[in-house]
């Protein structure tokens, strides 16, 4: 069953005819009157519309905009609770701090394990409908062995890219007992998640883990067998990055709070990886957190001009960031953090499937995953120039038409 889209406005690629689509996404690329087949799951064809092949099944866009999905490579969506009460007293003045964390612990390990899951499916379909089409999924409102290890199995119920975060913070039962809860994330909750994780990520930060612990961290997830990604620079300068870098890390997110030693390093992560679909460690900017944290939001393109590879994500969890908008975080990235409309949009598409080190998303190459959405408007353009508004007309997951 093949389905041609046609009348497309832009079609936003991120490949250029002569990319090789097992390298993954290019650089930003769009195609203006173009249409684009779907066959067996996958981009079959894309070009003129004049010159499309004949398919099963036809789609009029009407001149909108067709761009990948979004790669949402930042977020928690296993918890039960919120925290509006916490995001109202920082807006009148009391500062963000990782110990509003333990609230939600206390409330996730309470909650029945269907509560959980509907949560996540609710929060799945909000994503969905906005565009993302692959998101990653941290556990770490747990911190018990079995807390964590429920977390990681409901993740994976809804998508590939499970994060094991037991390095959250420490919970109050391990209070004057830090190695301890090393240990046990370390040894027992490592094994216990593990098998159902693809990363092993660590809140490197004053008040969670510090440099040398969080290293621990990363070192015991990759002896078994995951992959390592860093909440870095997030509350104030820090050791994130650095530790980033040095375990090879995927990502290193937040990046709020950035040194000259910081950037180069990121930039260095990269060299020689040109060409490869792979780009050393990603900066992933989390511009939600800045707006509801009320922050500053860090200059994205201090990092393009150093050559470090950017990506956007939403962060959603219920404390320091309660959205799961992508299209917000492209808006805000352009207004605040000095990207340009292209450069935003290939950050939350194809920057994302760097973060999480994926080729067969983050862009419309002959051979991608047929992951795409149609916009209400005839250009990228649009998800910035009318923030807030609900641009995303038709949704489609790996061939299937969502939403
Ligand atoms: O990415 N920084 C650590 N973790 C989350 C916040 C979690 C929370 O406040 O509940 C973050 O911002
Ligand atoms: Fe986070």
């Amino acid at each position: 069953m093949s389905t041609l889209i046609t009348n497309i406005g832009e079609l936003v690629t991120n490949a250029a005819p002569g990319d090789d689509p097992g390298h993954g996404p290019g650089s930003f690329a769009a195609q203006a009157g173009a249409a684009l087949v779907i066959d067996q799951g996958r981009v079959a064809w894309t070009g003129p519309a004049a010159q499309a092949p004949a398919a099963d099944d036809a789609v009029d866009c009407a001149g909108g905009a067709v761009l990948p999905g979004f790669v949402d490579s930042h977020a928690h969506l296993v918890f039960a609770g919120e925290r509006s009460a916490e995001f109202a007293a920082r807006m009148a003045g009391t500062p963000y701090q990782a110990g509003g964390i333990r609230s939600t612990v206390a409330a996730t390990r309470a909650a029945p394990d269907q509560v959980l899951r509907a949560n996540l499916a609710r929060l799945n379909r909000e994503m969905l409908a906005q565009g993302t089409t692959t998101a990653e999924c941290k556990s770490g409102y747990g911190l018990t062995v079995a807390d964590e290890a429920r977390a990681v199995a409901l993740a994976a119920e809804v998508t590939p890219e499970v994060t094991f975060l037991g390095a959250h913070v420490v919970p109050p039962e391990y209070d004057g007992d830090r190695a301890g809860y090393l240990d046990l994330v370390c040894g027992p909750m490592l094994s216990a998640c593990a098998p159902q994780a693809r990363w092993v990520d660590v809140f490197c930060e004053r008040g969670a883990f510090d440099a040398d612990e969080a290293s621990a961290v990363l070192a015991a997830g990759r002896a078994a067998g995951l992959l390592p990604r860093v909440h870095a620079n997030q509350l104030g300068p820090g050791p994130g990055v650095q530790v980033a870098v040095a375990a090879g890390a995927a990502s290193a997110d937040h990046c709020t709070y950035l040194g000259d030693a910081d950037v180069d390093a990121l930039a260095a992560s990269g060299t020689g990886s040109s060409g490869t679909g792979f780009s050393g460690t990603v900066a992933t900017l989390l511009p939600g957190v800045e707006f509801s944290t009320r922050q500053p939001y860090p200059d994205a393109r201090r990092l393009l001009e150093a050559g470090v590879t950017v990506a956007l994500a939403t962060d959603c969890n219920p404390g320091s960031c309660f959205t799961s908008s992508m299209p917000l975080c492209v808006a805000l990235a352009v207004r605040e953090m000095r990207l340009t409309t292209q450069e935003a949009v290939w950050a939350a598409t194809a920057g994302g499937a760097r973060a999480l080190r994926r080729t067969d998303v983050g862009h419309l190459g002959v051979g991608a995953r047929a992951d795409l959405m149609l916009l209400d408007g005839p250009s990228h353009t649009y998800l910035a120039y009318r923030p807030g508004v609900p641009l995303v007309r038709a949704v489609w997951q790996a061939g299937q038409l969502i939403a």
